[in-house]
């Protein structure tokens, strides 16, 4: 079993792209929300997929009885008929984090989002975080990289990433930009909580 269903046991979706059928690995908004809950006490109203790619989990966090928004800097070239809706009628823009505006949401959700960016980006990018509740970010770090390469795989993702640090430095970035981070093992989650509201 490849390495990427061992630690995302939880959700995974195929997709069409140009170059073939990709597999998407992902968190149910589901088991953030229980996160979020056992954080604050109070269940989250507001959810911002940055980088939600086709839209399946904006709508799965809607479906959930959230208010749920996202944005892509690419359009996926097939989307699902179903979830078309999202991006016609605003809930999903294209266009990239760091020309957004500040995200206000109870969770922000960047499923490999944050290693698209260089070091020097990834504070800015941060920063765009400040004013919501809790990030959920789930990515490869190299501690990931050298136990799929133990299983005998190789970890590859639809663009080319840039950041693959280990666990700790990406728990020393969130700190050194104002977030109290914890790791969510159980979901492979780090989860980043501005100082300020601690
Ligand atoms: C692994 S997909 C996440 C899909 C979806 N959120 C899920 O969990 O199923 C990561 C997405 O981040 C997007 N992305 C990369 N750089 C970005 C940027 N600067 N701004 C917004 N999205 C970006 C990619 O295009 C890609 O679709």
């Amino acid at each position: 079993m490849h390495y990427y269903y061992q630690k995302y046991p939880y959700l995974h979706y195929n997709y069409l792209d140009t170059d073939g059928v990709w597999t998407m690995f992902s968190i149910p908004p589901k088991m953030l929300i229980d996160e979020f809950v056992n954080k604050f006490g109070y269940k989250p109203k507001t959810f911002f997929d940055c980088g939600a790619a086709t839209g399946v989990i904006v709508l799965m966090a809607q479906r959930l009885g959230m208010n749920a928004r996202g944005i892509d800097i690419k359009k996926y070239p097939y989307q699902f008929s179903y979830l078309e809706g999202l991006f016609t009628n605003g809930k999903i823009q294209i266009k990239s984090i760091l020309d957004y505006e500040p995200i206000v949401a109870d969770i922000v959700f960047c499923n490999g989002t944050l290693t698209y960016f260089s070091e020097k980006e990834l504070p800015n990018v941060l920063d765009k975080f400040k004013k919501s509740k809790m990030i959920c970010a789930i990515h490869n770090t190299t501690e990931d990289v050298e136990a799929a390469a133990a299983n005998g795989d190789e970890l590859i993702t639809c663009n080319k990433t840039r950041l693959i640090k280990p666990q700790n430095w990406w728990i020393d970035t969130f700190t050194k930009n104002g977030f109290k981070t914890k790791y969510a093992d159980h979901i492979r989650c780090f989860c980043a909580v501005p100082s300020r509201g601690v």
